[in-house]
């Protein structure tokens, strides 16, 4: 069995250390290197476990600073969106602008064709993605490239993938108002530069933004909003689809998508590259 990296074992590290703070946990024993006097004491878990507090001052954050997985496939693209993408990406990777930067193996901007008429937006990377680098790349990733694929018949490659949130919010749990408020910024620009046609938009993050509403899902599903000269349809998310995974809700899904790719028309997914 290859050996874990050190960001894999950060990652099940933390996770452990949330399930012990789940449980009512509050300190574990850490034995102290034979130099040091004294005999091994209680530390509180979130410091041992960089599990943070519930909102640490901002002067507090640790940035988890590493290499990113989208710079190295953006250079695999040629155009100019590639390029803007890639200093979207570098500003991203060093983001320090909300708490979740401290708890991240990685930050999670985007994987796709940069000349993609259509884009995927999401909620906020999970465990699998944070660990990956990559968005989508779970069990609720598997089933939306299902979706692509059959549903759509395109190419997953040729569809842009994105999230509203770029580091994964502990336990999974919802992003909190000001992390997508701090993300914002980046999303936005990852709009302007890819310029899609179609954004599809899934679950009830990106839907309530991009479709400027605080209607649930399941009223913002089944239309076409307009985003600054860009056609958004909502559907619910893959997760969602996986928990109620009915007649009913896989019909709407696939309704949704067949709307996206009435509006996409027939012109090539992927837009030809200038240079
Ligand atoms: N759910 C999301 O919304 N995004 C991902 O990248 C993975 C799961």
């Amino acid at each position: 069995m290859a050996r874990p990296t050190k960001a894999e074992l950060a990652r099940q590290l933390r996770g452990h250390a949330e399930l012990l703070r789940a449980g009512g946990l509050t300190h574990i024993a850490v034995k102290r290197k034979p130099t040091q006097v004294g005999a091994p004491q209680a530390a509180p878990l979130a410091r041992q476990a960089a599990v943070p507090a519930a909102k640490p001052a901002k002067a507090a954050l640790k940035p988890v600073i590493v290499a990113s997985v989208a710079l190295d496939e953006l250079k695999q693209h040629e155009g100019r969106p590639a390029r803007e993408l890639e200093k979207a990406a570098e500003r991203v990777r060093v983001c320090g602008a909300c708490r979740l930067c401290a708890t991240r193996t990685q930050t999670v901007f985007g994987t796709g064709n940069p000349n993609s008429r259509l884009m995927v937006v999401g909620e906020a990377p999970g465990g699998d993605e944070d660990v990956q680098g990559k968005p989508f790349v779970g069990r609720a990733g598997q089933l939306l490239t299902e979706i692509i694929e059959k549903g759509m018949k395109y190419k997953r490659a040729d569809v842009y993938i994105a999230n509203v949130l770029k580091c994964r919010p502990p336990e999974n749990r919802n992003p909190e108002p000001d992390e997508i408020e701090a993300c914002r910024g980046y999303l936005e620009s990852q709009i302007e530069i890819i310029n899609p046609d179609v954004i599809l938009a899934v679950g009830r993050f990106p839907a309530q933004w991009l479709a400027n509403s605080q209607l649930a899902i399941g009223q913002l599903r089944g239309k076409a909003f307009d985003y600054k000269g860009r056609k958004v349809v909502c559907t619910y998310h893959p997760a969602y689809l996986l928990r109620n995974y009915t007649m009913d809700t896989r019909k709407k899904v696939h309704s949704d998508v067949l709307l996206a790719v009435e509006l996409l028309g027939s012109a090539p997914i992927v837009r030809e590259t200038k240079s």
